[in-house]
This record gives structure tokens, C-alpha cells and sequence, in this order.
């Protein structure tokens, strides 16, 4: 089987004019919300393309026909705060996947990820996961949400995000080529205090209102 790429920018026309709109800063935070929503949507089913499946008979009303069914069992695994607006749409198409927040902030000074909510269980109890988180920035906050999903027990897991910067995509891929980063756009740069450029500005506040 062909290796499958480890960056995946996203060239779908619908995603490219989403995008865009999301970025304007005259964009209200009813529309912000949305169109993060439906972006991750459109993300995801770029993301579930090698999604396992076995065949399967349904009856239909007029006999047997054949399917499948989707085998792997995925976990969502959105960064708090940011990865919330990601997470809905996605649990529209996904509706029985289950759904572990872990809770990291950037310390503003150092840039570093400083964790603060995790309540994953002992055992790992899904076979796949997606990180939901819009912003791969200095990917300080990735790569650790990787290594607490690793040191769980989970060996395939993908990032979904809608903004990278070069520094961030490296950074995560340097540390762990294994897993596929799916994102919308990777921009120009890094400004000095850590801010993706253009990107869309703070993620979280621009959805919350903060
Ligand atoms: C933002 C963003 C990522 C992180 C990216 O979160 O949502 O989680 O920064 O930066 P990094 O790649 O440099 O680690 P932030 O710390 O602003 O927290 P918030 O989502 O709660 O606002």
C-alpha cells in the first residue's frame, strides 16, 4: 500500500471559501461559530478517508444488499478551549464516537503548554484519535497532546486543524512523524509573541466572545 502522506492541506474549494470567511476579522461571532463547525465537517471527511470497514447485509425493503460498516472505534479529542468549536459538527457525522477533552493553555511568556484538565481512564478504550484543535502554532500544545494520547495507549492519531505555521507543522512532525496532520491552510509565519500570520487571530476568544 502507498504511504500515506503526513501533511494534508486541504484544496477542497468549499473549505478555501470557509476559510476565508473565518479569517475576516468583520466576521460575528454567530458566523465564526458556524463556519468553525462546518469546517471541521468538511476536515473530517477528508480525515476519514482510510476510516476500516467490513461488509456487512442490510435488508432493504426489497431484499438483502450488501454495505459496510465502519470498523475502528475513534475518539475525539478536543484541546480545550479552542477545539470546542471543532467538536460539534464533527459529532454530527460521527455520532458514536466518544469524546475525551484534555485541557491545555499556553503560558503566555514561555509559550509552553501547561496542562490542566485530563481525565482520561487507565486502559485506552478507542483504537483511533482525532486531535481537534484550530491552531497548530508553535505546536508546543500538539506535540503534548500526542504524548499524553501515546502515553495512554493509543498508537494511531491523527491532528484535524484549520490553521498551521510552518514552525508548527514541523514541530509536530519532527516529534511524531506517525501522525497524519490534517489542516485547512499552513500560513507565512510565526509572529514574535506566537501569533500564526496572517491566521485568524485568538481562536478561543474570537469564538467565545472573550
Ligand atoms: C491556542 C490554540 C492551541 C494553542 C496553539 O490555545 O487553540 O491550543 O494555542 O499554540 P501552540 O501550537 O503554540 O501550542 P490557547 O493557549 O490560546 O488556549 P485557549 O484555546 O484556551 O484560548
Amino acid at each position: 500500500m502507498p504511504e500515506q502522506p503526513l501533511v494534508h492541506v486541504s484544496t477542497h474549494p468549499l473549505i478555501q471559501h470557509k476559510l476565508a470567511a473565518l479569517r475576516d476579522a468583520s466576521t460575528d461571532l454567530r458566523s465564526f461559530r458556524e463556519l468553525m463547525r462546518e469546517l471541521a465537517m468538511l476536515l473530517c471527511y477528508e480525515a476519514t478517508m482510510d476510516v476500516k470497514l467490513s461488509p456487512i447485509t442490510v435488508q432493504t425493503p426489497m431484499g438483502a444488499a450488501p454495505g459496510f460498516k465502519a470498523e475502528d472505534t475513534i475518539g475525539l479529542v478536543p484541546v480545550l478551549r479552542a477545539g470546542l468549536g471543532m467538536l460539534e459538527g464533527i459529532m454530527q457525522l460521527l455520532p458514536n464516537v466518544q469524546v475525551w477533552h484534555i485541557g491545555l493553555y499556553r503560558d503566555e511568556h514561555t509559550l509552553r503548554p501547561v496542562e490542566y484538565y485530563n481525565r482520561l481512564p487507565t486502559e485506552p478504550t478507542v483504537q483511533v484519535c482525532f486531535i481537534l484543535d484550530p491552531m497548530l502554532a508553535t505546536g508546543g500544545s500538539a506535540v503534548a497532546t500526542v504524548d499524553i494520547l501515546k502515553r495512554w495507549g493509543v498508537t494511531r492519531i491523527k491532528y484535524l486543524g484549520l490553521i498551521a505555521s510552518p514552525e508548527g507543522v514541523q514541530r509536530l512532525s519532527t516529534a511524531h512523524p506517525d501522525v497524519p496532520i490534517h489542516v485547512a491552510a499552513v500560513d507565512e509565519r510565526l509572529n514574535e509573541i506566537g501569533f500564526i500570520v496572517p491566521g485568524l487571530g485568538d481562536a478561543g476568544d474570537r469564538q467565545f466572545g472573550t
